[in-house]
């Protein structure tokens, strides 16, 4: 088989492919009187003035007594003396503050602890025992945290690990002999993908390192054995060579950010799995068309010249007699969150299905309230794609709580109205409203589907963007992570940019056509329920150039300025003192030069540059220890020889920053 048909996008490591073609828009709703905030965007040069009505948030409701994190420190005051944009292919943190690179891709973390080769000559099952490349979301979890503890010295680092970087992965890059890939090549790449689990320690001198030998020390790779659960699992549209009764399948691929749940295992994300299949068939199912899966793969895994179907399940192609025969249905055990307990060396994960399957980029949970649901909201990063939440129909209790939490369930997709309301509108079959919606649908053309209806609550799920633009949701502006605020319970999400957002297309959350710089938007429940079925919402901060002002009942809020100009802001973090911290994944030309993490007064919206990483790289990924004076920040994508000039290969990395008294960072 050949390769063919590559479209050129594919190499870009931010390509979104616009998938979603429905025409959804709040225009028609009705402004009503309750719209009393309004909040602008004036950028400085040439940029056009945009408006977006929001309604005021409501009073902030105190729910910190949720907080699994005790701290002394309440303010959420930002500290530190800005630092300027950077060209230099180099971390730079504000004075007084020290960062150092940690767990670079190739880092030994297991198994018999295989030495990182900088020729690139490292071979597959090697690998396999490394970090992963292209560090993205992360946690630390306190190693005693199932005891109750909270340790700052010792815990368990987890990442993921979401693309690669074919040039440096190999000796010589991607070979292909007769168009063909040798097999080892791909069984290395499956193996730089998923998630690292490294058990770190702090030494006497403050020093972290890997706890050789530990048996949490574990590598889960794009081959690594998972079940499905939740309502998807058994659904024939799963039904593979591999796993006939679909429930299971193999890998979990581009991973994005995460999400630690409130019982102490981490849910990996899979954001952009629809370039790694192939499907040379005339024409795709619905579940293949809306997420944009192509005639030929990202990394042509499908073309390794060996017949051992852990590669050639890559190719979701009709080959054989059914669909137990072949790989055609691979693709959709790919989409959902993944539950690693990192506690439980030998756990196998869990695709959590219940949570829909889209482009997931990250998930974040609401503080766990005894014998409650359990919330959590999830991004689904494309153009013009929407944010969800799921509401868990059993409730928890510390003491018994666990992933079956999130089989049952909720989910809900979110509209944003231009009076600054928002719904939360339910994806399931037996709520009457949506099954009207899904009624009127039926034998209609929705987006680039003919739609002919779902035949379960699982179809609904597998075709959860379908569903939602039946629903009525809001297409937003790329929807990237989302954090919680600890103090006030409101939320917030990032929306990274959307250049082909037309002036026709704008909405009152998404106002920017062309928007090249992106947003944050928040909202705070009804009630300050997560729960709740309803919202109110407005625009935290516009980004943008020196002059962007974020105007809020005609009085300027923000107005960036050297210290915070930034675009495409992508990974959030609410720390457990309140402060929010900002990375970017944008342009790093002119004025913004290199991608940087930012920190954020939630309340006073004082925004200050934190962090600049090294040349080409996006910052991605963010967590401290519970005292919040260890910070493990990572760098994905770095161009160059960093984080080692004598390497002539760039690897991704955390770097650990720490303040020179010991102190609390950002404070
Ligand atoms: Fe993987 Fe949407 O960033
Ligand atoms: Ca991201
Ligand atoms: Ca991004």
């Amino acid at each position: 088989m050949a390769k063919h048909d590559l479209d050129p996008n594919y190499l870009d490591p931010n390509y979104e492919p616009v998938v979603n073609h429905t025409e959804n828009t709040p225009f028609h709703q009705v402004l009503s009187a309750r719209m009393q905030r309004r909040t602008v965007m004036k950028g400085s040069v040439g940029a056009a003035l945009a408006s977006v009505m929001g309604l005021g948030l409501a009073g902030c409701g105190s729910d910190s007594n949720d907080s699994t994190t005790s701290s002394n420190v309440s303010s959420t005051d930002i500290g530190f003396r800005a630092v300027p944009t950077s060209t230099a292919n180099e971390v730079v943190v504000p004075e007084g503050y020290s960062s150092e690179a940690f767990l670079p891709w190739g880092t030994p973390i297991t198994g018999s602890y295989p030495a990182y080769k900088p020729d690139g000559t490292n071979t597959g099952a090697e690998q396999e025992q490394q970090m992963g490349m292209h560090h993205d979301g992360v946690h630390f979890f306190p190693i005693d945290l199932k005891a109750g503890g909270n340790s700052s010295s010792e815990g368990l680092l987890v990442m993921n690990h979401e693309y690669i970087n074919q040039g440096a992965l190999h000796a010589n890059g991607a070979t292909y002999v007769n168009d063909m890939r040798p097999a080892d090549e791909v069984r290395k790449e499956i193996a730089a993908h998923g998630v690292s689990v490294v058990h770190i320690k702090r030494d006497t001198n403050g020093k972290w390192d890997i706890v050789f030998g530990s048996p949490f020390n574990r590598r889960i790779t794009g081959n690594t054995e998972m079940d499905i659960r939740g309502p998807v699992r058994g659904y024939s549209k799963l039904i593979t060579k591999y796993s006939p009764d679909a429930t299971e399948t193999r890998g979990t691929l581009n991973n994005c950010a995460m999400g630690p749940t409130p019982w102490g295992t981490y849910l990996a994300a899979e954001e952009n799995w629809h370039g790694y299949f192939a499907n040379g068939d005339a024409t795709q199912p619905r579940e293949q068309t809306r997420h944009g899966v192509g005639s030929s793969s990202r990394y042509d895994w499908e073309l390794a010249d060996s017949a051992a179907d852990q590669y050639v399940r890559f190719n979701v192609s009709t080959i054989g007699a059914t669909a137990a025969d072949d790989y055609r249905n691979e693709a959709n055990t790919y989409g959902y969150m993944v539950e690693i307990d990192p506690f439980t060396p030998e756990s196998k994960p869990q695709k959590r299905t219940a949570l829909g399957r889209f482009g997931h980029e990250g998930v974040i949970f609401a503080p766990a309230k005894e014998g409650e649901p359990v919330v959590c909201y999830s991004g689904d990063d494309s153009r013009f794609e929407y944010i969800y939440k799921f509401v868990s129909s059993k409730p928890y209790y510390a003491a018994t709580a666990g992933g079956y939490l999130l089989d049952e369930g909720t989910l809900y997709v979110a509209r944003f109205n231009d009076d600054g309301s928002g719904d939360w509108l339910s994806l399931d079959l037996d709520d009457a409203d949506f099954a009207a919606k899904v009624a009127a649908a039926e034998g209609t053309q929705v987006g680039d589907v003919q739609f002919d209806g779902f035949e379960n609550q699982a179809d609904v799920l597998l075709n959860t963007r379908l569903a939602a633009d039946i629903a009525g949701a809001t297409p937003m502006d790329r929807p990237e992570w989302g954090a919680v605020d600890p103090n006030s319970g409101q939320v917030y999400f990032t929306l990274t940019n959307n250049s082909r957002r037309t002036e026709e297309q704008v909405n009152a959350a998404n106002p920017n056509a062309n928007n090249r710089t992106g947003h944050i938007i928040r909202w705070s429940e009804e009630g300050n329920d997560h729960t709740a079925t309803s919202f109110d919402w407005d625009i935290f901060v516009f980004a943008g150039e020196q002059g962007t002002e974020t105007v809020v009942d005609d009085e300027v809020i923000v107005s960036l300025t050297d210290d915070n100009i930034f675009n495409s802001p992508d990974g959030l973090w609410f720390d457990y003192n309140g402060r929010l911290w900002i990375q970017t994944d944008g342009s790093d030309a002119a004025p913004y030069q290199n991608n940087m993490m930012l920190a954020a007064n939630p309340e006073t919206r004082e925004i200050k540059r934190f962090f600049v990483g090294p040349v080409g790289c996006e910052v991605t990924g963010v967590v401290s220890t519970p005292d919040v004076k260890t910070m493990f920040v990572n760098i994905q994508h770095p161009d160059g020889n960093w984080p080692d000039s004598s390497d002539p290969r760039p690897r991704d990395a955390t770097v650990i920053v720490t303040k020179d008294d010991g102190g609390v960072i950002g404070a």
